[in-house]
């Protein structure tokens, strides 16, 4: 038996420790073969996978310490008083004194064919930065201000990646992903590393254990609502923009949330530039795979596939194929997020309104209704 588990393959049987009490053994596994995929940048080292597939002996430790019922095919994780405060974290570090945190991995997420470098960075925060899933952290890169002379680096800000465990799923680490922003020469169309991104290529070029400053947690914009746990979310991203879905998706179907159970439908319009450009993809197959229910997930590569004019299949264009659902969706109350580049947001508008006219509506009101009931969420840069 073998199953492709989010980048990594199991073979055999597992067991895991179904504990999420802090005090019990953390990470057991028992006839565990880890083979990595086809895909070396899918394969999160750091990844302490923590699942079940058939009842163990710790089962028992588990029912005599942890009450909570816990989904079986689902990573337990800690500590469950992340789920306490009624209120996210917001700004418990300051650009004036920013966390030093430090670097646990950087993998370069996409195959050699993508045209640019986007890159998984995990950040060890030690417990002291906790985040919700949908919100940024700021990162000042080093060295001086060129602009302020003597004065560090403004802070950029980072989608994060991870849901509030963390990859490792005990609340220590954050996870970015990050493009590398490059500068060409317009005139000669070669690449100018002096005038390249200074954030990004830091993060992307960072080691293990390397430090770096951290803000936040920012935002609240992209935070995911939690009341109805039977709602739908349509998720757009072109890119980066990935990013908090990779959060909220990871809570919904891999981490066992004692009150949190997603029974709703999610739906990821993913816009790429190819194949080799697709992030995360493996891990969202298997949801696919394992909730074709309550998952679904669309993928616009750009520069492979064509639009039904001929040109560039852009994420817009994968939403007007499916227009007549989502239309459906947001008029039951569906929330609808957009997040990644700026430029995306005109076309989607256009392409939004042409299909609500279409139908005989006035896009103009329908979004003003979307804005009331909070069911837009854009978040883009
Ligand atoms: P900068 O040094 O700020 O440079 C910006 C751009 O200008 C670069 O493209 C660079 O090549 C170009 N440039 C630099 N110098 C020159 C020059 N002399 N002449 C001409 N051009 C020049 N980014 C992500 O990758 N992932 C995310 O999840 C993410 N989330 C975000 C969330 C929010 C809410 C926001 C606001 C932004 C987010 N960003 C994200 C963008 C991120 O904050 C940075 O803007 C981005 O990484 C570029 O920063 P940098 O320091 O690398 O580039
Ligand atoms: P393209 O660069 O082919 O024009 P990536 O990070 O892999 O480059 O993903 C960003 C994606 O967003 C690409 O497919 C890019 O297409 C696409 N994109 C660029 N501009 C827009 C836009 N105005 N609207 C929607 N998608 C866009």
């Amino acid at each position: 038996m073998a199953a492709a588990h989010y980048g990594v393959v199991f073979q055999g049987s597992l067991t895991t420790p179904l504990n999420s009490d802090a005090s019990l053994p953390k990470s057991v596994f028992k006839n565990k073969k880890i083979i990595f995929t086809d895909k070396p940048w899918m394969s999160f080292s750091h990844l302490e996978l923590k699942t079940k597939k058939k009842p163990s002996r710790y089962h028992s430790i588990n029912s005599m310490s942890t009450p909570q019922a816990v989904d079986s095919s689902k990573v337990l994780v800690s500590p469950l008083v992340l789920e306490d405060s009624p209120e996210p974290p917001l700004n418990i570090y300051k650009p004036k004194e920013p966390y030093t945190a430090t670097i646990v991995s950087v993998e370069r997420l996409v195959g050699p064919k993508a045209p640019g470098e986007t890159c998984h960075i995990v950040i060890d925060h030690g417990g002291n930065v906790p985040y919700w899933e949908g919100q940024s952290y700021g990162v000042i890169p080093p060295g001086e201000n060129p602009k302020k002379p003597g004065a560090p680096h403004n802070v950029r800000l980072y989608s994060i990646a991870s849901t509030r465990y963390g990859d490792s799923f005990d609340g220590k680490t954050a996870s970015l992903c990050v493009r590398r922003a490059v500068y060409y020469d317009p005139e000669t169309g070669k690449e100018d590393p002096s005038k390249n991104g200074v954030c990004s290529n830091f993060l992307c070029d960072s080691k293990p254990g390397d430090k770096v400053k951290i803000t936040g947690p920012a935002g609240k914009i992209m935070l995911l609502p939690e009341d109805n746990p039977n709602a739908t979310h349509i998720m757009i991203a072109t890119g980066t923009g990935v990013a908090p879905y990779r959060g909220y998706l990871r809570r919904m179907f891999m981490e066992s949330i004692p009150k949190y159970k997603f029974t709703g439908l999610a739906w990821l319009f993913l816009g790429v530039a190819n194949t080799d450009s697709l992030l995360y993809d493996q891990e969202f197959q298997k949801y696919l795979e394992d909730n074709p229910g309550n998952f679904r997930y669309d993928r616009a590569l750009s520069r492979e596939d064509k639009n039904k004019n001929g040109g560039k299949m852009y994420v817009q264009d994968k939403i007007e194929e499916y227009s007549d659902e989502v239309f459906k969706l947001l008029d039951e109350g569906a929330h609808i997020y957009f997040c990644g580049l700026k430029g995306m947001m005109p076309g989607i508008q256009d392409t939004l309104k042409r299909v609500a006219e279409g139908r005989g509506e006035k896009w103009e009101d329908k979004l003003s209704k979307l804005k009331k009931n909070k069911q837009w969420h854009v978040e883009v840069y």
